[in-house]
């Protein structure tokens, strides 16, 4: 027995019987009202023989829509005249011994599934994380935390749908699949008649810790990745599953953004990940995934030294809260975030959480894709404008812009600032906020990612497409500002500009609707909608209400960064 259905005995039924009685007993006038066309669109669709292109099952027009998996019986509920399914468990808790292992499926054959049909009204727990970047040591969240969630506006299986499968940004340390304007939901599943599935995956240390004494004690003598590896599991169970959601398991794009994209840009270097997505859009991942298992298990000694841990068994009986306590956020190259969309210093890099670990990730991705070991799936990289403006609220004038730009720089010589002062001129920006945050982005996230693009480019045998969104919020985005912010595509893909905007404008509208278009025929075709968009070898969109084709975005700024060593700066996780 899974520990949710433990939580919630009351919820679970035993037979699919009981279950399509409670149909039967509705009370509210409403949902009355809408079994009754339910059924009436059902008689006429067999009345007209059109039931295969056009009908749905009975679960489909009830309020409680039940699908079997592999697992048993799952009865979600009906929003928005979609099936939602949330909180369906899909490996073992990974707790105890389960804890710093790849996860366990659940079986029938081990006892590990459920009997009856499995509540899945409500989202799963998040998986354990700090409450925030001040009090990185006090965890909140569960470390059982493996559940996903599926949308999908039809369960009719004759006629499959793509899939799209989101993971979750949060710098590998933070984040659910159910946030609010950044998680799929009914109405974007309704608009693009797709199946859409999140999942949560383990964070931080409990998914991310790479130790010399975890990889002795595991049958692939690797350790770190467990977050990915959860993943990996999720889009399995697609595979086994999805059909019974009117899913099709062959048209699986997999999308997500900032650490969620670095996690597509790991799985598509991934011989674990291979067959199982068909697409990939990953939106402002990182483009340095390279540290070895052996330098990150030596930086993470540290976490043995404050928990005096000398073997598995000491590590496996850990609490959470000590974990969290002692594990190396702050200490150099620490896991936080801290600025890492702020100018550089030279020489001061980060720790990173996804570790070339030598099973996952056998080779940092873009080594294995110029050896032809890629997962060669069509891919759309993609960026905003400003990814980083959240770091630059503090600057208000050009001089201290430009102080800024030349005390922080001043590591790197002065020629270097100087130049970059040239390239950024402030006759183009409105605001100096907004010219560092456009030359910050471009050195820690963008220039870097045209790197990555370009890689993938020349090595993949599937086109690769780039865009840069550019369109802003219509008016300033609270804790934000009004810029092309990180996480500001995956907003408006998911329709969740109108929980962060006021009254959203007709150009917030059509910045959704742009995106859902070039995103839904690349889902359904492997190409953006927009016959002028072109492989990333000769094109990058600038998308907004419109797409708009450029050869190349900021292409001298680019071009100067790559070449003066600023790779290395990028973001890490
Ligand atoms: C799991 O096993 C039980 C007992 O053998 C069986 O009744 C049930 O149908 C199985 N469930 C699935 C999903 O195979
Ligand atoms: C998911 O994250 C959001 C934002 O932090 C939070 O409000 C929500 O409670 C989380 N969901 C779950 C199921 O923990
Ligand atoms: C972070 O969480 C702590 C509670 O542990 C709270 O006191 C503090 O105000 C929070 N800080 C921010 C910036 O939200
Ligand atoms: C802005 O904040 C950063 C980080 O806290 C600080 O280093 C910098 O000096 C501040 N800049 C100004 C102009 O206040
Ligand atoms: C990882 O890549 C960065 C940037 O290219 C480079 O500076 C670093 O030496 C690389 N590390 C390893 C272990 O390859």
């Amino acid at each position: 027995m899974v520990s949710r259905l433990e939580r919630n005995p009351g919820h679970s039924t035993h037979q699919q019987g009981p279950e399509l009685k409670d149909t039967i007993k509705i009370t509210r006038q409403d949902d009355m009202m809408l079994a009754l066309l339910s059924l009436l669109a059902l008689r006429l669709a067999l009345a007209t023989g059109d039931l295969l292109q056009h009908g749905a099952p009975p679960t489909a027009a009830i309020t409680s829509p039940v699908v079997m998996t592999e697992c048993g019986l799952v009865k979600g509920s009906l929003e928005q005249g979609v099936n939602v399914f949330k909180g369906i468990p899909y490996a073992e808790p990974p707790v105890n011994q389960n804890r710093w292992k790849a996860p366990v499926p659940l079986s029938n054959s081990t006892g590990t599934c459920w009997s009856g049909t499995y509540d899945a009204t409500t989202f799963g727990t998040q998986c354990t994380q700090p409450i925030n970047y001040t009090d990185l040591t006090h965890p909140v969240g569960n470390e059982d935390c493996l559940y996903l969630n599926v949308w999908s506006p039809s369960l009719d299986g004759s006629d499959s749908l793509p899939v799209m499968v989101w993971i979750h940004g949060g710098d590998l340390v933070d984040g659910n699949g159910s946030m609010v304007a950044y998680s799929p939901n009914p109405e974007v599943a309704r608009d693009l008649q797709f199946v859409f599935v999140s999942m949560n995956y383990r964070l931080g240390p409990l998914g991310f810790m790479t130790l010399d004494l975890l990889s002795k004690a595991s049958e692939t003598r690797t350790s770190g990745n467990y977050g990915f590896m959860d993943q990996i599991q999720v889009l399995k169970w697609v595979q086994s599953n999805i059909r019974n959601f009117g899913g099709d398991p062959n048209k699986v794009t997999l999308f997500g953004q900032s650490s969620g994209g670095t996690s597509i840009y790991a799985l598509l270097a991934s011989p674990l990940a291979a067959g199982l997505f068909h697409r990939a859009w990953p939106m402002s991942a990182s483009a340095i995934l390279n540290k070895t298992s052996l330098e990150a298990s030596r930086d993470n000694q540290v976490f043995l030294t404050t928990t005096g841990c000398a073997d598995i068994q000491c590590l496996l009986g850990l609490s959470v809260e000590k974990i969290f306590t002692d594990s190396p956020w702050t200490v150099y190259p620490s896991w936080a975030m801290a600025d890492q969309g702020n100018i550089p210093v030279k020489g001061q890099f980060y720790g990173a959480l996804a570790v070339v670990d030598g099973y996952v990730i056998p080779q940092s991705p873009m080594d294995a894709w110029k050896q032809g070991k890629a997962v060669d799936v069509p891919t759309v990289f993609s960026n905003v404008a400003e990814e980083t403006d959240k770091y630059h609220l503090n600057i208000t004038t050009w001089s201290e812009y430009r102080s800024e730009v030349t005390r922080q720089l001043a590591s790197f010589g002065s020629e270097i600032s100087n130049k970059l002062l040239q390239l950024y001129p402030e006759s183009q920006y409105s605001s100096p906020k907004l010219q560092l945050s456009d030359l910050t982005s471009d050195l820690r996230v963008i220039c870097p990612m045209d790197v990555v693009a370009d890689v993938a480019d020349r090595y993949f045998t599937s086109f690769t497409y780039r865009y840069i969104a550019t369109q802003w919020p219509s008016q300033p985005v609270q804790g934000r500002g009004r810029y092309a912010f990180h996480g500001w595509d995956a907003i408006a893909f998911f329709g969740g500009i109108k929980d962060i905007v006021p009254n959203p404008s007709q150009s917030d509208l059509d910045f959704t609707a742009n995106l859902r278009r070039e995103i839904s025929a690349f889902v359904k075709t492997g190409e953006p909608a927009s016959r002028t968009w072109k492989p990333t070898k000769v094109s990058t969109a600038l998308l907004g209400s419109t797409t708009t084709v450029t050869t190349f975005y900021h292409r001298d700024q680019c071009s100067f960064l790559l070449r003066n060593g600023f790779f290395s700066y990028a973001w890490i996780n």
